[in-house]
């Protein structure tokens, strides 16, 4: 527990940091990083790139593996998840172009493109710690409340609230929020060797509850993180408020 999102942000970068600094990773055994979009992360983000920026870190023998896509936006939207990463992410750091991997909302096959990327991720040899954030309504990625504890890569249908929640980011437009992602599982994401979770602000005060001190239930899907072994999760004081 941090006293603000400044700290937790710091925290996490520095956290990442030293973990991907202690495997010194070469281009033969990279270091695999799973990663968020959101408002939680982007602190994060910026300590990460300043950490970059001043030679503390490097990202050149990093893979990434990002959580979840929309469906059927197109790759340059704004509101793309590769946009977003490429904006506030990888678009500032040493990484390798080829060695981001994010879902392809817009593949003619999804299910086949869901089952590349599962193939992917454990051709690289798994994935050695998966960051996230959560949703007022626990979903992890877009593991949607009701989804399966062991669910793999596959296309999720967004919650209503999840739309309204979103639409902040389409011109506060419901319908102009897409209605299904493809997202990782959360199965996927307990299969890493290591998860750390963000989560910050008051609104998400229920969520943490549910996760921390409520039972391991598919309704609030951040509460599988219980039966990780090294599941770690950074909080703000304004997030602890109902626990
Ligand atoms: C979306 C993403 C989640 C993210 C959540 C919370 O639903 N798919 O991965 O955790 O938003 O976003 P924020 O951090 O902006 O509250």
């Amino acid at each position: 527990i941090q006293p603000d999102y400044q700290s937790v942000s710091l925290w996490a970068a520095h956290y990442v940091a030293a973990k991907i600094k202690s495997v010194n990773p070469t281009p033969e055994r990279p270091f695999v990083l799973g990663c968020p979009t959101g408002s939680s992360p982007l602190g994060m983000y910026k300590a990460l790139i300043d950490l970059n920026k001043k030679g503390i870190i490097s990202f050149q023998n990093v893979v990434t593996f990002n959580m979840d896509e929309y469906v059927g936006l197109p790759q340059d939207h704004s509101e793309s998840y590769y946009s977003f990463m490429w904006k506030n992410f990888f678009g500032h750091i040493d990484i390798k172009p080829e060695n981001t991997n994010l879902l392809n909302g817009n593949a003619a096959d999804l299910d086949a493109e869901c089952a590349r990327y599962e193939e992917k991720i454990k051709s690289c040899g798994g994935i050695d710690l998966f960051m996230g954030g959560i949703g007022p309504d626990g979903h992890i990625a877009f593991n949607e409340p009701g989804s399966s504890l062991t669910s793999r890569t596959r296309q999720k249908t967004l919650t209503a609230d999840t739309i309204i929640a979103n639409s902040r980011f389409f011109d506060n437009d419901i319908n102009k929020v897409p209605k299904t992602a493809l997202t990782v599982g959360v199965g996927t994401v307990l299969s890493a060797k290591e998860v750390l979770i963000i989560v910050n602000g008051h609104g998400k005060a229920r969520a943490l509850h549910q996760a921390v001190e409520g039972p391991i239930t598919q309704m609030w899907t951040i509460s599988a993180l219980q039966m990780h072994e090294k599941g770690i999760i950074v909080c703000d004081d304004a997030a602890t408020d109902e626990l």
